[in-house]
């Protein structure tokens, strides 16, 4: 049977790949991080990508994985926290995937990647403006193409993974 993909949106730092990995195990989906597979595809770290060729040519890039993973089925896609810039990806991603968007909150984030380097949009002298701001401005696209939003501010990996299921087996019966 063809299912469809989860795909996980949501600022940076706020779990898409590990809660995504965790879900991928418990309902046995393949799991894919597109954050890897850009690093893969151009054999560079992202913060290599965005320092030699800037933002742009990282946008391309992620396009272009995006393309490819939306052709997968019975797949936990974790997506980079700019996906949502390019209204192209996410028409791709919601052909053939739920949006679930985990939302967190500016102080949990920072306190997640207050010492991360590997971040190029958040490397500036004050990390926690920088995350209030960019959030601000992105959050009403991230509800716009979401159809679950998980609050993400407390609880585990594994209490969040519980909560996506819970929400997810009940649309599923529903529909
Ligand atoms: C970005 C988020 C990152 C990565 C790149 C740009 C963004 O992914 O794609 O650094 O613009 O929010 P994570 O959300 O996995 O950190």
């Amino acid at each position: 049977m063809k299912n469809k993909n989860l795909v996980l949106i949501g600022f940076m730092g706020c779990g898409k790949t590990t809660v995504g990995r965790n879900l991928s195990g418990l309902i046995k989906y393949d799991f894919f991080d597109c954050d890897s597979l850009i690093e893969q595809k151009s054999n560079m770290s992202i913060s290599n990508i965005f320092n030699e060729f800037g933002e742009s040519y990282f946008r391309n890039i992620e396009h272009e994985v995006i393309k490819e993973v939306s052709d997968l089925e019975s797949s936990v896609i974790a997506t980079g926290g700019g996906v949502i810039k390019n209204p192209q990806n996410m028409s791709l991603l919601k052909m053939n995937g739920i949006v679930i968007y985990l939302k967190n909150s500016p102080e949990k984030t920072f306190k997640n990647l207050e010492h991360d380097n590997t971040r190029p949009i958040l490397q500036e002298d004050d990390k926690f403006t920088k995350i209030s701001l960019l959030m601000e401005e992105r959050e009403p696209f991230y509800i716009k193409y979401s159809d679950i939003i998980i609050d993400v501010s407390e609880g585990s990996v594994n209490e969040i993974t519980e909560k996506i299921l819970k929400i997810y087996s009940k649309r599923a019966q529903s529909s």
